[in-house]
């Protein structure tokens, strides 16, 4: 299994990037919203941990690895605060920590359909990770198309100051799935193709999820059959 570290992590770097940002000023003190990020990138080291070894854990046992690849990720200083202007969330450290459970994300990828809601049972029933928050865009895929399953986990951090527990977001999906959000994320990004083609691709590319989902399902069956 590979692992993707994304913006990982210098304190320094998001204590720069939080003193350039709107969030100077309301926010008294940035060194706090600093520790917030501190911690959420503990909590993903945590849950990041937790995958590997169940990865292999299954490997071992099952000759199977559910896990196809997984990427770490903090979100920018940047994207914070479009989220925190989105959601009209009040510019101090407490908000931002009680109302932003995705500073730290995991997302895992999955060689099978099966492999997502057995990565989920297995994080989830451990003694020391809660489930705060899941929206199963598998069973419900959103009007784009867009599949995935999304659980905010909450795991306890140890510091020298005391145990925090600390929220992450992992965002579960398939190889076809991560494969069509990319692609799917490209065209939404892409300010300089003219409306109609957008329209048009995006069209499509509702269609080829379904397809995709359809090819994962019967290809899954066949692996289940392999397996005995
Ligand atoms: P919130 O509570 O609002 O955070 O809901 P949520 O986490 O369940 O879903 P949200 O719509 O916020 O989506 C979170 C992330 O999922 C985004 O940052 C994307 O990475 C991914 N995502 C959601 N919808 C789409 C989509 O239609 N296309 C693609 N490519 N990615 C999506
Ligand atoms: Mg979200």
């Amino acid at each position: 299994m590979i692992l993707e570290r994304n913006n990982f992590m210098n304190l320094k770097q998001v204590m720069k990037d939080l003193e350039k940002s709107p969030l100077k000023g309301p926010v008294k003190n940035l060194k706090d919203l600093a520790e917030v990020y501190q911690l959420r990138h503990a909590g993903v080291n945590e849950i990041g941990t937790k995958l590997e070894n169940l990865d292999d854990e299954y490997s071992m046992n099952y000759d199977h690895n559910p896990i196809h690849h997984m990427e770490e990720r903090m979100k920018s200083v940047r994207s914070l605060v479009g989220k925190v202007l989105k959601k009209r969330i009040p510019m101090n450290t407490k908000s931002i920590d009680n109302e932003i459970k995705d500073i730290g994300g995991i997302r895992v990828i999955t060689n099978y359909i099966d492999d997502v809601y057995r990565v989920e049972e297995a994080l989830v029933q451990q003694s020391d990770v809660t489930l705060l928050k899941r929206k199963d865009y598998i069973k419900d895929p959103k009007p784009s198309g867009y599949r995935s399953l999304h659980l905010v986990v909450s795991v306890p951090v140890f510091q020298s100051n005391g145990v925090f527990d600390v929220p992450v977001e992992v965002q579960l999906r398939t190889v076809g799935m991560d494969m069509w959000a990319s692609l799917e994320h490209k065209l939404r990004y892409k300010t300089n193709v003219p409306k109609k083609k957008v329209d048009q691709h995006a069209d499509n590319l509702k269609d080829y999820a379904a397809e995709l989902y359809d090819i994962e399902t019967r290809m899954q069956e066949i692996f289940r059959d392999l397996q005995g």
